[in-house]
């Protein structure tokens, strides 16, 4: 597979409106997007770090996956994504055949409409990781 860029660093928070001033008027990023992902039960923000962007994920929902990570370890980094330029699916066979656990067998729609895939943590040094492609690219 080939990386080309960390895509985005997503971040989970209790509450997008507490945590977006920090962002803004602390570091002076601007949220340039917020968008619901019905099927990860998520609100997320967006903001650009040249060609890294922080994704902030607020819960929806008590059983989204980001609710349950705030209860056990706290807000923080939740996981890092990389932008793969030749295709997630077939770095998912890639990664597969050398024995990594995969969250994700197949792509699916991410928040801007990017193809993404999760890898297990067990399998990524214990950092939960995502694989990103650009369909529009
Ligand atoms: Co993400």
């Amino acid at each position: 597979m080939n990386i080309s860029h960390i895509e985005h660093l997503g971040i989970a928070v209790k509450s997008l409106d507490e945590a977006i001033p920090y962002y803004e008027n602390i570091l002076g990023l601007k949220c340039y997007s917020i968008e619901e992902v019905a099927d990860q039960k998520v609100k997320t923000a967006f903001f650009k770090v040249g060609q890294t962007k922080i994704e902030l994920l607020e819960p929806t929902s008590e059983d989204s996956t980001i609710a349950k990570f705030i209860e056990k370890r706290g807000e923080g980094i939740h996981h890092m994504a990389f932008a793969i330029e030749d295709g997630v699916a077939s770095a998912l066979a890639e990664v597969e055949a050398k024995g990594v656990r995969l969250i994700d067998k197949a792509p699916r729609k991410g928040a801007e409409g990017l193809n993404i895939a999760f890898l297990h943590p067990k399998s990524t040094c214990s950092v939960l990781t995502e694989l990103c492609e650009d369909p529009n690219k």
